[in-house]
């Protein structure tokens, strides 16, 4: 039985192949890869890989080798037609039997692709004519040189409205598939259809896969509107497309950061900046469609997409919309961040004016979504009143329950509670914060009942009003400090929830801490956790404790465990949910580990300037390598907080 090769297509891009065998082996990250012990031959240590970029499995033991289809034939044991049965159900999508139609409409397709293909190329040796002079300038003022268009693959479409038309038809296409490409607009009294594009530079859009399918065009001078986009035709659907989607897919898949702008030029300057992460809609604001697209894009489910708004009140506006449309779909793994530029400036021209490190510091300084339906729900809002703090808790509250997963809603609601006592409720009396603490509770030295999670509450001394706090960069805090605070908090993780060592301990493995004393404990955990793993016997936090107390670490411990490490970071605390603590644990670790990368990239420079050898060069550019993808990580999430 035939399956329209449309669909076969469609389902491999569907299906991640890491998705569907996850589903049937359990498989472990290695870097852009997963490998597993191989099914298909016996054997204990993994030389299984799964490869979701090229959408293929390859074991180096026994040289199986496959896609999608051929992995689930192999494994559930069935034959082509079952196994594609089997994925269209994983997929949720219904199995269509070819039909004559089908395949005549798939062969169309195939011609409008390379009829727009045409276009393109058409378009872009206009720019270079005589007659496109007036965009090459137009690209030129904006800071383009040759290469820079010919990567965007700009052109220019002459005011000549049948000169496409006319080339086009000398190539062997039909006016019907130009008009329903998009490229020529019948007029109502039926004369002969002219060019939609004119007088404007082109910026090709390409789908998923890279290929050309409509067109953006801006206008130079005149009268009309700024920018005309291809509308919907069959290769093309504004609303699930992103424009520069196929190359921030590998970028993403590199692990650069995922960047939502707002236009063209803007996707335009941040790639060519670096950021090749950089998308934008296509005239409209950011669909649902759009949105799932962009989390699909990123494989680190620890990472999520940047959106990037204007600093003035439009932009907040529409960071507020987005926000808006963006909540019912959270769930663990899918958030966003929200950036804000400068007051009047968009991504290209703020790096054309301050240079890609202006960008970088945008985006450090995005905010959670979490902070985002604060502010939207808070600024400006009047609370001086018991009813206006009553109308803001009840917004939070409506803006929460939009929020399907459940859990992520009961955590935003705990969030919200916890920023609504914050900002409404009277500072609380100083109180002495150093009693030692210890899960079970049953080490507690000085008169201090209950647990501490309930009894401390973060202060942010004398909030005026609900003025949003200033934005995390513009903190400064002594960073050796820091660093020894960060270790302690990981530490205090582990030992209060040591059943997160599985997945957590070979990240403390990687991370040697320079203070002395903090390794030796460091080493020490690592150890008595380790050897249990070794014997499949758990250790739960007050028996590690003890081990550790008796192997000579109770000050040490004592101290660790105690609200001068809360403090900056509550996921720590012993009863903070295995999950929170996890999600803590990530951007206090990148930032350890970043520092530790950017040390050993200047011990490498060192080496490289001492000897100038081959050896010494490529480990300094592994480590730049290395020092951009650890750097990435930093901003994912939150980091710990002020005391
Ligand atoms: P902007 O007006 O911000 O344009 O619209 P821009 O990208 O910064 O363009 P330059 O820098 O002035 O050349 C943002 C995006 O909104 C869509 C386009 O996709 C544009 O890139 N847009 C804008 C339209 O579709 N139609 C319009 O008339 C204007
Ligand atoms: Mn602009």
């Amino acid at each position: 039985m035939a399956f329209p090769p449309q669909f076969l297509e469609e389902l491999r891009t569907r299906l991640a192949l890491s998705d569907v065998v996850g589903k049937r082996l359990r498989l472990i990250r290695a870097g852009r890869e997963y490998k597993a012990p191989c099914p298909f031959h016996n054997e204990k240590s993994p030389s299984f890989y799964v490869n979701d970029q090229k959408g293929f499995f390859h074991c180096f033991g026994c040289g199986a080798h496959g896609d999608i289809i051929g992995f689930v034939m192999r494994h559930d044991n069935l034959a082509f037609p079952e196994a594609v049965e089997a994925l269209a159900g994983e997929a949720g999508m219904p199995v269509p039997r070819a039909t004559e139609e089908d395949k005549q409409r798939y062969e169309r397709r195939k011609t409008l692709h390379d009829l727009v293909e045409q276009a393109a190329r058409w378009f872009e040796q206009q720019l270079y004519a005589p007659a496109g002079r007036a965009g090459l300038e137009y690209f030129q003022r904006r800071g383009l040189d040759t290469d820079g268009m010919a990567r965007f693959r700009l052109g220019f479409a002459p005011g000549d409205s049948g000169a496409l038309r006319g080339q086009l038809l000398k190539q062997g296409f039909s006016e019907e598939d130009m008009v329903t490409a998009g490229l020529l607009k019948r007029p109502e009294d039926g004369r002969t259809p002219y060019s939609f594009f004119r007088n404007r530079v082109i910026f090709p859009v390409t789908d998923r896969r890279g290929r050309v399918v409509a067109f953006g065009g801006r206008i130079l001078e005149g009268d009309g509107p700024k920018y005309v986009n291809t509308a919907d035709t069959p290769l093309f659907h504004k609303g699930t497309l992103l424009y520069g989607l196929s190359r921030a897919r590998q970028a993403a898949a590199d692990g650069k950061p995922v960047i939502v702008a707002e236009g063209y030029m803007d996707v335009i300057a941040l790639v060519r900046a670096g950021f090749e992460g950089a998308v934008a809609p296509l005239g409209t604001a950011l669909t649902e469609t759009q949105i799932q697209e962009l989390w699909k894009l990123i494989p680190d489910a620890e990472k999520v997409p940047f959106l990037c708004f204007d600093g003035d009140n439009a932009g907040r506006r529409a960071a507020w919309r987005a926000v808006e449309r963006i909540l019912p779909h959270l769930a663990p793994g899918h958030s966003a961040r929200v950036a804000f530029l400068p007051e009047g400036e968009d991504p290209d021209s703020l790096i054309r004016l301050h240079g890609p490190r202006a960008m970088q510091e945008v985006l450090g300084e995005a905010i959670p979504l979490s902070e985002a339906v604060w502010r939207m729900e808070t600024e400006g809002k009047p609370t001086g009143t018991p009813e206006s703090k009553a109308a803001v808790k009840a917004a939070l509250d409506s803006r929460v329950g939009q929020i399907a997963d459940r859990d992520v809603q009961s955590f935003y609601r705990t969030e919200m509670r916890r920023r609504v006592d914050e900002a409404f409720a009277p500072p609380p009396r100083q109180r002495n914060d150093r009693g030692p603490w210890v899960p079970g509770g049953s080490w507690q030295g000085g008169g201090q009942g209950g647990r501490f999670g309930q009894q401390t509450r973060r202060h942010t001394p004398g909030l005026p009003g609900l003025r949003t706090a200033p934005p995390p960069g513009h903190r400064r805090r002594n960073p050796g400090n820091l660093a020894a605070a960060r270790e302690r908090v990981l530490l205090a993780v582990i030992i209060n929830h040591p059943e997160l060592f599985d997945e957590l301990g070979e990240s403390l493995g990687m991370l040697p801490f320079p203070d002395r004393e903090l390794e030796e404990l460091r080493q020490a955990v690592i150890g008595l956790l380790a050897e249990r793993r070794e014997n499949d016997s758990g250790l739960d936090a007050a028996s590690l404790c003890r081990h550790l107390s008796s192997a000579g670490y109770d000050t040490i411990v004592r101290s660790l465990l105690s609200e001068s490490t809360y403090v900056h970071a509550g996921f720590a605390r012993p009863d903070a949910s295995s999950l929170d603590a996890k999600r803590g644990w990530w951007p206090t670790w990148h930032h350890l580990h970043h520092r530790q990368v950017m040390a050993d990239l200047r011990e490498a420079e060192a080496a490289l300037a001492r000897d100038n050898s081959e050896a010494n060069f490529a480990r300094v550019v592994a480590l730049q390598q290395e020092v951009i993808r650890s750097g990435m990580g930093m901003t994912d999430d939150e980091d710990l907080d002020d005391a």
